[in-house]
């Protein structure tokens, strides 16, 4: 367990030039909702050692993005509002089957078929009691983060944030975002979400700058990594 969530994972082999190694994924959360990151990648390493008894020692490990719907079916069709642009998103880590559905959906569409699925996968929908109440939490909690969680920013100033080091630093009363690189280098972020203006979370094991509201993520520069947000911060 890491926190209050399971760690489990999936695995597939990896041919790398003359060793077999082993793709281990799982410890999934809400982006900019988990500040210890680390214990996520560090579950997976436990879990992969418990698994096959032996001690892994990971060559590379990142963070993916993954949408889902309030009824994990996904969207597919018309985007709500605009008849001519195609959406289909929401996959939930079933691209392979789902993606080749979405594709026979738009087809129809475009072609002016049947398709029974294409009501199924309606972008435009609602949903169920179930999905309409997962909705409100979901805007909820951007509510929650608009009015700012309780993440004290760190007084010691700028100088006293050591290599590999990043988080919220108060300087001269205002709340800044600051990493300190391998190099040396400082980097600092206004850490407001370009989006819709949330407040943003330090990811200090993929080093990042993520935000809860609707999972746009940065680099320690302030760089676009994943949307909806289109511009860097500032
Ligand atoms: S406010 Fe950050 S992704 Fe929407």
């Amino acid at each position: 367990m890491v926190g209050d969530r399971l760690v489990s994972g999936v695995r597939r082999t990896a041919r790398r030039r003359a060793a077999t190694g082993l793709i281990v994924v799982g410890g999934d959360h809400e982006t900019g909702d988990d500040t210890n990151t680390a214990a996520a990648y560090q579950g997976l390493v436990d879990w992969a050692g418990s698994v096959w008894n032996f001690s892994p020692q990971p060559e590379y490990r990142w963070s993916a993005e993954d949408y889902s719907t309030p009824d994990l079916i996904p969207y597919v069709g018309r985007s709500p509002g605009s008849h001519s642009i195609l959406v289909a998103t929401g996959m939930r880590k079933w691209g392979l089957s789902n993606g080749t559905a979405a594709a026979g959906v738009l087809r129809d569409l475009i072609l002016d078929r049947p398709n029974p699925a294409i009501s199924l996968y309606d972008a435009g929908r609602i949903g169920d009691t179930h999905s309409v109440g997962k909705l409100i939490a979901d805007n909820l909690k951007v509510a929650k983060e608009y009015a700012g969680r309780l993440v004290q920013p760190f007084r010691g100033g700028l100088d006293h944030l050591e290599v590999g080091q990043g988080g919220l630093i108060e300087v001269d009363g205002h709340t800044v975002g600051a990493y300190r690189d391998s190099t040396g280098e400082l980097h600092t972020v206004k850490p407001v979400c370009t989006h819709l203006g949330c407040p943003l979370h330090w990811n200090p094991a993929d080093t990042t700058w993520d935000c809860n509201c609707h999972g746009s993520r940065f680099t320690p520069a302030g760089d676009v990594l994943d949307g909806p947000a289109t511009k860097p911060l500032g």
